[in-house]
């Protein structure tokens, strides 16, 4: 099915930004999986390296010396998301970056539409796919921006420990600031607890705060009221570590690990879920 040339028809493709700034809390980690394990269903997944440390790309395999287009030049000249994906199989392709991606953020400051460009970039040639899965930069500057602006679902990443939460309202402020300023449809969709270990009792509460946190935001017309936090919690499992030195999915990889079955449920749950509900 194509995609009108002009206009992202959002009902035929889900765009979910993987976003915390925080560093190291399993953004690319998840990216990857989650989209190994949609494009396993058959579902057409579009993966988008926002972040300048490119390491999306390196875990699916891509050499900065083989990347010609990336999210650099998509962001600042004008190249189309066409042009820029490289296809990984049937179902999974990527945008990937290189390191220039850094110098993005000082080069168009001073731009018209600065913060819009990545979804521009879509509105050029029709592009199809179920599912455009962002991985963010651990930061707040004009790269995450860009990828919330091409996002309907924000998904938050979190570790359950003591300094989860730290953060948190900066995270929200941002993704509230760009639903009143930049794209109306964003909403934060889910909260994923990642490098989970369920015996630690700062483990419990942690997880009961985010849940009474996402629970006091009902029927409020904040960009979380939707917001749920998934069943699914991804295990901490070596082999998820692992796993980008060997350029492979946790499928691929180690296809009888826990890494394997969680993102396995985890894809499951995303396809049942009705966005933004
Ligand atoms: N469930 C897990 N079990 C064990 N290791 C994990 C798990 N999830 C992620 N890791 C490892 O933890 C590190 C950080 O994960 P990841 O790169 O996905 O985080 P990130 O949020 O993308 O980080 P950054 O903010 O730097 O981009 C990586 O080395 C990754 O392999
Ligand atoms: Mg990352």
């Amino acid at each position: 099915m194509e995609i009108p040339a002009s206009g992202i028809d959002f009902h035929l493709m889900r765009s979910i930004a993987l976003f915390n700034q925080k560093g190291g809390v399993g953004k690319t980690t998840t990216a990857v999986n989650l989209g190994a394990a949609l494009a396993d269903e058959k579902k057409r997944v579009i993966l988008i390296d926002m972040d300048p440390q490119g390491n999306l790309s390196f875990h699916l395999g891509l050499e900065p010396s083989n990347i010609h287009h990336s999210t650099y030049q998509v962001l600042t000249q004008g190249v189309s998301i066409k042009q820029a994906l490289h296809p990984l199989s049937d179902y999974l392709s990527v945008v990937p970056a290189v390191s220039d991606l850094a110098g993005a953020e000082v080069e168009l400051v001073n731009e018209s539409r600065r913060e819009h460009r990545l979804a521009d970039a879509w509105k050029q040639e029709s592009v199809t796919a179920d599912f455009i899965i962002i991985d963010c930069p651990p930061s707040l500057g004009l790269l995450t921006l860009n990828s919330l602006c091409l996002a309907t679902e924000v998904m938050i990443p979190l570790q359950a420990h003591f300094l989860a939460l730290q953060g948190m309202a900066r995270l929200l402020e941002t993704c509230s600031l760009v639903k009143d300023r930049l794209n109306q449809k964003l909403a934060i969709s889910a909260i994923l607890f990642c490098q989970y270990e369920s015996a630690p009792r700062l483990t419990g509460e942690v997880t009961e705060e985010v849940e009474n946190f996402i629970e006091s935001a009902r029927g409020s017309d904040t960009p979380w009221a939707h917001a749920r936090v998934l069943q699914t919690r991804i295990r901490r499992n070596i082999k998820l570590a692992e796993a980008p030195s060997y350029s492979q999915s946790i499928f691929a990889y180690a296809p009888n690990s826990a890494g394997s079955a969680d993102y396995g449920v985890l894809a499951q749950e995303i396809l049942e879920m009705k966005p933004g509900r």
